[in-house]
């Protein structure tokens, strides 16, 4: 053995090594991950403080384990390495930067704010509950002032929201997102005032009884047509729709079912089934590791906005399966035609609730949030103003009247838990589906016709090849370029949007523009 074989034979067992130690990091972390399905799908009421603790004590010997000094200087020999292949290296760089990211954590820090989101995201369920503002206020302010010095403890460029925004998706800056949600505000906002001047839609037909058992079956039906695989997932029922993978053959679904209305369920189980899709198609060989992984919260969000709103919520989708559903609610929609049917699932209003909103208001009830996170975090609102501060944003872009907190700043849960940063990437996600479906529609000449006939197998193998596989490989941005030959770009989404409900609300082209 030369000298070189020999360096690359050492070089070769440090890999091995810092492998074996991310699959002991990925065991706790996906140990976490069957504790919260468990505690969302079935455990008793009673289990729930010994749960917390449970999932306390895993959290803190995960972080343990992945600050290791031994990780760490794995990670900056392998880092010198040139005998590593592409995605080896790959693996070593992002795996660095993670590293080097969680030890800038004091471990008091960490305790603290898990401590003051616990108890904050308890207190906004009650305070929710009781449509009372002032009960959650110095709750949300102590969570506020400590992302504000979670800010100063990542550092930041510009302004302190990116530190934010690059936990969900890194990346993202606010110089970027200012530009993106302009758009937003100028075009989407205008074009949706447009169809409000339209005749509305009827859609009382779709909130009439569907009954539990026979959603149930439809649903599963769904996710098989979209070659979710139940050998490696399941469904279950929970309050609030998810996805969670404890690997790739192991990942599992939520939904809810509402008898008076069976678009919750409908839609939820295509949104969760894009999401699973994309984590049954990473690889297996990587786990544990940066490619065996997700790229972003905005990806994840393409992929299940892509089966929910460019599939799912298309006419070509509903050519394939609404005799199925009109066969199931005979009662309800015999005498609904499909044309009728598309329009009534595709109805826009503006409205106060963003999980109930259509998919084009639902990005004004985004670019809200982007505002005040930003505000918050530069210090430029006060959490006592919020109230004021949410209604007079809903009137301006949306032009409701908030008649209640619950129904306003009180709706999400995603403050109380000290998620800053992460509603963007609900944006961002439907805008990289509509750019990606386009790219998809024009490598697959016969996609339309396919999903007509509910051939999906296609366009998940071409999600799969172009998306799925690479996990980390590449940045949202490297991927977006890669794949579709551009930057991430707004236009692709306003185009589908306009082409699409020009149809519907009968608009003239030139009207909508
Ligand atoms: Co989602």
């Amino acid at each position: 053995m030369n000298q070189y074989q020999q360096k690359v034979k050492i070089m070769s067992n440090k890999f091995e090594q810092y492998k074996g130690l991310m699959k002991r990091v990925a065991d706790v972390h996906h140990t976490i991950a069957l504790l919260h399905w468990d505690q969302e799908t079935i455990m008793p009421s009673k289990g729930a403080a010994f749960r917390a603790q449970q999932i306390g004590t895993l959290a803190g010997i995960s972080h343990e384990m992945f600050v290791d000094e031994k990780l760490g200087g794995l990670l900056n020999e392998l880092n010198n390495d040139s005998s590593l292949n592409e995605r080896e290296a790959k693996n070593i760089q992002e795996t660095l930067k993670d590293y080097e990211k969680k030890k800038k954590y004091p471990t008091e820090f960490v305790e603290k704010l898990s401590v003051t989101v616990a108890e904050s995201t308890h207190v906004w369920e009650k305070a929710r509950e009781a449509d009372d503002f002032s009960m959650f206020e110095l709750h949300l302010q102590k969570v506020i002032e400590l992302k504000r010095q979670e800010c100063d403890i990542l550092g930041y460029e510009e302004h302190p929201y990116n530190a934010m925004l690059d936990n969900f998706e890194p990346g993202a800056k606010v110089a970027d997102l200012d530009v993106l949600f302009t758009d937003v505000r100028k075009q989407l906002v205008d074009f949706v005032k447009k169809i409000g001047q339209k005749a509305q839609v009827e859609d009382s037909f779709l909130k009439k009884h569907y009954d539990h058992q026979k959603q149930w079956d439809f649903g599963i039906d769904l996710l098989k047509q979209m070659h979710y695989d139940f050998d490696a997932g399941l469904q279950e029922l929970s309050a609030h729709p998810f996805t969670t993978n404890f690997n790739p053959c192991d990942v599992r679904v939520t939904t809810r079912i509402n008898e008076n209305d069976f678009t919750s369920m409908t839609w939820s189980c295509i949104h969760e089934g894009g999401h699973a899709l994309y984590e049954q198609g990473l690889s297996t060989d990587d786990y544990g590791l940066p490619t065996g992984d997700a790229i972003s919260l905005g990806v994840h969000e393409s992929q299940s906005r892509l089966w929910e709103n460019h599939v799912g919520r298309g006419y070509g989708y509903w050519v394939a399966n609404y005799p199925h559903l009109q066969g199931l609610f005979d009662e309800n929609l015999s005498n609904v035609s499909l044309d009728e049917f598309y329009k009534a699932i595709n109805l826009v209003k503006p409205s106060l609730i963003r999980v109930e909103a259509d998919e084009l208001t639902y990005h004004s009830h985004i670019l809200i949030r982007y505002e005040i996170e930003k505000a918050l975090m530069a210090g430029d609102v006060e959490v006592k103003d919020l109230p004021e501060y949410w209604n007079s944003k809903y009137k301006e872009y949306l032009d409701v009247d908030v008649p209640s907190n619950k129904e306003g700043v009180l709706q999400d849960i995603h403050w109380s838990s000290g998620l800053i940063g992460y509603f963007p990437t609900y944006s961002i996600g439907s805008f990289y589906s509509a750019q990606y479906f386009a790219k998809a529609k024009e490598e697959i000449p016969d996609l339309t016709s396919q999903i007509e006939s509910g051939e999906l197998k296609p366009l998940l193998d071409w999600l799969r090849d172009k998306i799925h596989q690479h996990g980390r490989m590449y940045s949202a941005e490297e991927l977006c370029v890669k794949v579709t030959g551009e930057k991430l770009n707004f236009q692709h989404f306003m185009d589908y949007a306009e082409k699409k409900y020009s149809e519907i609300y009968d608009l003239k082209m030139e009207e909508a523009l």
